[in-house]
């Protein structure tokens, strides 16, 4: 946080020598939560659709059900406003005002709600003159907004790039994030600029970027259908390599929100999303009607497992390692380290469009899992463990189309020195046993 004695001239010196880091404290691993914008849109019209509208009661009723329903206790923690929440003008000190119609108690009332059910609260705002919706922008109220949203209690601000000039990116979005740490108030800072500055042709400066900002969209706005969670799966594959090293705790890559559970996706294509953005190191916002989700996609959301691989605090973003034939193979590095060896989660996705699974067949030294003393695999969707596997082992894994295997391979310590350890373990189930020639002395 900054000194309050810090001239506004030494600040802004600071902004463009790109010295400020952010270091908020805040998302020490991806942010979790629920956001409003894929699901429910710029839907104002609460006089013919009082249940689907932008408006508290949304946000009130959805905070109660992440709260009884068990997503709180899954690690979603932020109630995110998106768009269209705001009156068309600002009030006469030029502060914001959200739509009185909509938020009759203010976004204030809205936040305390919020608060007092365990949960933290979000909202969106944009760096141009207007919003994407054409709602009031910041530009021109930098401080004043960010002095407005600490005063909200806020604890988490997207702010979106309609509206503005791109190569304005690189000063303004530190700026608003130089308001922000001025407030005193801990703001968890989302931030659009990569994307708006890919879409003009510019090159991101991502070391800006990780300084500034808590996350950030690199990519399109995720619709609601596979095509477009295919479109992100591809970016972020085919761009891994400007794109990972900038992830870890503090800062992520942002490849937008969850939408399982809503129409556009079966029920294997929202595993493949769940298990890739745990991959990426992925914010998990979900965006769909937690009063209506089937109990299987709902499972999905609150699979424990993965959420722990995504949520892992190493902060480490997976890659692709293998595409072939429409087979692809993902791989994130994760706690435990034993000596100088990661365990790993490792996906396999079927992207191929045949009726029928597809069989995979690797070695782990193959995935790059290669300590002697071996790995306890086991599958994250399905109850299966493997037990503990050496390098050489070759697993099998049977992927339907548009689905996925998550595995999730933690590296054993020393075999001589495993008493107290294995005693701990669940008796090793090998359901493939014919593939996996374990060494005599491995058990
Ligand atoms: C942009 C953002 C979306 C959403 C809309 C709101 O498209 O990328 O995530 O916030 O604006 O208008």
């Amino acid at each position: 946080m900054y000194q309050k004695w810090i001239s506004f001239g030494v600040v802004i010196l600071y902004v463009c020598n790109s010295v400020v880091s952010l270091e908020n404290g805040l998302a020490r691993t991806p942010p979790m939560g629920w956001l409003a914008w894929e699901r429910f849109r710029c839907n104002t019209d609460c006089k013919n659709d009082p249940d689907n509208c932008i408006s508290e009661r949304l946000f009130k009723t959805m905070t109660d059900i992440i709260v009884s329903e068990g997503y709180l206790n899954a690690g979603y923690e932020y109630i995110n406003v998106d768009d269209c929440w705001l009156e068309k003008d600002r009030n006469t000190f030029g502060q914001l005002v959200a739509d009185r119609q909509r938020f009759p108690s203010g976004i204030k009332s809205l936040s305390d709600y919020v608060h007092s059910k365990g949960m933290k609260f979000g909202i969106y705002q944009d760096f141009g003159n207007y919003t994407c919706a054409g709602y009031p922008g910041i530009l021109g109220y930098l401080e004043t907004d960010a002095n407005t949203f600490a005063a909200w209690d806020v604890d988490y601000v997207k702010l979106d790039g309609c509206y503005s000039h791109p190569s304005d990116m690189d000063s303004g979005y530190p700026e608003f994030g130089f308001y922000l740490n001025q407030t005193g108030r801990p703001m968890l800072y989302s931030c659009s600029w990569p994307v708006y500055q890919i879409y003009a042709g510019m090159q991101p400066n991502y070391t800006a970027i990780v300084h500034h900002c808590n996350m950030w969209r690199n990519f399109d706005d995720i619709q609601d259908s596979w095509a477009s969670v295919e479109s992100i799966i591809d970016y972020y594959g085919n761009n891994q390599d400007v794109i990972v090293p900038n992830a870890g705790p503090g800062h992520w890559n942002d490849p937008d929100m969850l939408i399982i559970g809503n129409f556009g996706l079966s029920y294997e294509q929202s595993k493949t999303q769940m298990a890739i953005w745990a991959i990426l190191a992925a914010p998990l916002l979900m965006s769909v009607d937690l009063r209506t989700i089937r109990p299987e996609y709902k499972a999905i959301l609150q699979n424990k497992r993965i959420i722990a691989v995504d949520q892992d605090p190493l902060g480490i973003q997976g890659r692709r390692i293998y595409k072939h034939k429409g087979i692809e193979i993902w791989s994130r590095p994760i706690t435990p380290l034993y000596q100088n060896y990661f365990s790993y989660a490792v996906v396999f996705v079927n992207r191929r469009t045949d009726g029928t699974p597809s069989d995979v067949a690797v070695t782990l030294k193959e995935l790059g899992l290669a300590s002697p003393t071996g790995y306890r695999v086991e599958d994250l969707y399905e109850d299966v463990d493997y037990g503990i596997l050496t390098p050489q082992t070759k697993i099998k894994v049977k992927v339907n189309p548009s689905g996925v295997v998550i595995l999730r391979a933690d590296v054993q310590p020393d075999f001589n020195r495993r008493v107290p350890f294995y005693t701990t373990q669940r008796t090793p189930y090998n359901p493939l046993n014919q593939v996996f020639r374990l060494r005599s002395n491995d058990f």
